[in-house]
Parts: structure tokens; C-alpha cells; sequence
């Protein structure tokens, strides 16, 4: 039952693009990790566009637990990006720098750790307001550095953050620390809105998990104890149907807290940088479908007729007719199944480009 209003909750609409920042002061303490599975999880339950970024200045490896090792380092990346993205106008152009995990599009930082080190705030800036135009939510894996140019980019235009610690004594601590850092740098809304994910591949019997867990309770919005799982500690390509019951339920929570917090996002920092406060601009494929997409409820994702819906906004629900086929002779019912067939795939050809 739980399960089922998570998953609920996680596909709650987005009233355009929203920003999501995985943080926290302390290194090898999850945020990737934990960044992946919140994107895959929220790819696998929404019905839009999710994308998740490498933002770390350290060469991130955000990109090889989603995709696998770049073995012929041809992956493009965020520089890539950065490069061509004043030719960009169409969703197509943008995938094209993009991974695919699952239905999770991935953006890969820099592997040259002096180039990902240029990378700052105003670039960050631009490849999010990029991305605002083709997606519906963006997940910033960051590094430890709060205070680096492309890390003030990213809490400059974030709408929610999940601050990640572990229980351990010195991970709560440097938790708490980026709580506090945000708090006095004028982010203590993202605070008390944060979600906090712990991170439970390590631990103590002499730590008390339950006093780091209330105290996170009573600063953030919500806790989530990720539990440790022998797929994720081989530090390898996240696969989610390799995971345990546990930590997929645990990842489901995550995403569905998070999500819980899009409903303050109707004019989002993102959507405001980006120029899309009033409405999609002319222009982006998807900015086209986002405009015909307007007022309509969202389907739920995954099934072929609904993912036709979502592709094809305007058209309405497709009509089952079991109504009437009952009242109809055979011949006429499997002409009008072929007509509406024939009209279906007349007016899906112009998309396929999708
Ligand atoms: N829930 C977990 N279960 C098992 N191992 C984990 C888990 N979370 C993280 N790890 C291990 O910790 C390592 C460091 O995690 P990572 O997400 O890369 O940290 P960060 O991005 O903060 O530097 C990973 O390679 C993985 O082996
Ligand atoms: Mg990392």
C-alpha cells in the first residue's frame, strides 16, 4: 500500500522545469550513488523528461555508474555542451550530448579534472537553462565543495536539495555543517525544505542511528536511510533490477519526498533564469508539446498507449469503443478498427522523430 502512494506522490505533476541539487561537504559519503538512484527512480515512475547532471569539479562519476565506463572516453560531455549549446533549438539537437539510462537522460561532467575545475557558475547557469527548455526535472550531483563557482550556479537555481550523510559520526557531522553553511549563506528555506538521505553502507555500533535520524528530522523535511546493498558497494553501473527489495523500496521513498516538494516549484528559481516563468518561448520541440500539454491532466507513464498520449497531447484519450463494438456486425467492426488504426498512425508519423 505504501508503496503504491509513493509511487503516486513520485509521479506528481511539475508546473514546468524544476532543479533538484544532491550536496554535501563530506566526499565518498553517497552523493552519487544516491543522485543515480533518485534519478532512475524518478525516470522510471514519471511520465516527463528527467535528467540528472554531473556537476562535480572533480571528475565526476555520475555518468559511469549510470551508463558504464567511457572505456574510449567518446562519451560527449558537459564542455561539449558548453561548446555548441548557442546552435541548439530542438530537444533532438540537445540528446545528442545526452546518455540513456533507461528513461533517464544523463550528462557527463569533464574527465580532464583541470577542465571540469574551469567549469563555473555562469557555464552551470546556462547548461541548466538549456535543459529547463527540454525537461521537466533536472538532478545536480554536485562535489564537496559548496563554496565552488559551478556549486553556487547550482544552489543559485535549485528548487529542492537532498543533503546526504552517513551514520557515522563525522558524516553527520559534515551534514550538519552543510546544513549550517546553507542556513547562514541565505538558503534556509532549501533547508527546512531539504530532504536528507543516509546513507547506511557503513556505520557503528557505538553511533545511536536513531539520534542522527531525529535530528535530521527535526531540520529537514524528511529522512530517508538508503540501506547498504551489495550491488551499489561495487561502485559499478547502477543497474536498478540488480538492487534489493530494501533499497529500491528505500529509493522510492527518496524520489516521492522529493517530489512532494515540486508543488512549491510553480515559478521555480529554474524556470524564472531560463525565461520560462510565462510560459514556454517558441522554439524547442518540447516547449511546443509543453504549451499543447498545458492545463491537461498528466497521464501516468510506462504503457505504449500512454506514452502515445504523452507524445500526442491534443488528441485526447484514445476512445476504446467497447461500447459500441458489441452492438456491431464483425465486418464493420474490424473496418472502423482498421480507419481508426490508419488515423492513429497518420498523426503519429509527423513525431517520430521522438
Ligand atoms: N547504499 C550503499 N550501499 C553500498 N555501498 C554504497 C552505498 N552508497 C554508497 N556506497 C559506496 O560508497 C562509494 C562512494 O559513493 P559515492 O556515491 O561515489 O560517494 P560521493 O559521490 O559522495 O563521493 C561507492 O562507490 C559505493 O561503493
Ligand atoms: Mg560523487
Amino acid at each position: 500500500m505504501k508503496r503504491r502512494e509513493w509511487i503516486g506522490t513520485t509521479n506528481v505533476n511539475v508546473p514546468g522545469a524544476t532543479s533538484i541539487t544532491v550536496a554535501s561537504m563530506k566526499g565518498g559519503v553517497g552523493k552519487t550513488t544516491v543522485s543515480s538512484l533518485l534519478g532512475l527512480t524518478l525516470a522510471q515512475h514519471r511520465g516527463d523528461r528527467v535528467v540528472a547532471l554531473d556537476a562535480n569539479p572533480d571528475a565526476g562519476t555520475l555518468a559511469d555508474r549510470l551508463l558504464g565506463v567511457d572505456v574510449e572516453g567518446r562519451r560527449p560531455t558537459i564542455r561539449d555542451l558548453l561548446n555548441k549549446r548557442d546552435a541548439i533549438e530542438a530537444g533532438t539537437q540537445l540528446n545528442r550530448f545526452l546518455g540513456l539510462a533507461g528513461r533517464l537522460a544523463v550528462l557527463a561532467s569533464e574527465m580532464d579534472p583541470a577542465k571540469s575545475e574551469m567549469f563555473n557558475q555562469s557555464e552551470y547557469e546556462a547548461v541548466a537553462c538549456l535543459i529547463a527548455r527540454f525537461y521537466d526535472v533536472l538532478i545536480t550531483d554536485s562535489g564537496t565543495g559548496l563554496v565552488h563557482s559551478a556549486m553556487h550556479g547550482a544552489l543559485n537555481l535549485t528548487d529542492g536539495l537532498v543533503i546526504v550523510g552517513a551514520p557515522t559520526v563525522d558524516a553527520a557531522n559534515s551534514a550538519g555543517r552543510t546544513l549550517d553553511w546553507l542556513t547562514e549563506h541565505g538558503f534556509s528555506e532549501l533547508v527546512s525544505n531539504a530532504v536528507v538521505a543516509i546513507s547506511c553502507d557503513r556505520g557503528s555500533p557505538d553511533v545511536d542511528r536513531g539520534r542522527i535520524h531525529d535530528h535530521f528530522a527535526s531540520r529537514c523535511r524528511a529522512v530517508v536511510e538508503i540501506p547498504a546493498d551489495p550491488h551499489l558497494s561495487t561502485g559499478g553501473q547502477i543497474n536498478l533490477n540488480a538492487l534489493q527489495q530494501p533499497t529500491l523500496d528505500k529509493a522510492l521513498e527518496l524520489s516521492a519526498h522529493v517530489a512532494e516538494g515540486f508543488h512549491h516549484h510553480a515559478s521555480s528559481t529554474l524556470m524564472k533564469k531560463a525565461g520560462l516563468a510565462n510560459g514556454p518561448p517558441a522554439g524547442g520541440f518540447s516547449d511546443r508539446l509543453r504549451s499543447r500539454c498545458r492545463g491537461r491532466p498528466r497521464p501516468p507513464p510506462h504503457s505504449r498507449a500512454v506514452r502515445r498520449c504523452v507524445l500526442v497531447p491534443d488528441h485526447g484519450e484514445p476512445r476504446s469503443g467497447r461500447a459500441h463494438r458489441r452492438h456491431l456486425p464483425a465486418g464493420r467492426r474490424d473496418a472502423r478498427r482498421a480507419r481508426r488504426h490508419r488515423s492513429w498512425r497518420a498523426r503519429l508519423r509527423p513525431l517520430r522523430v521522438l
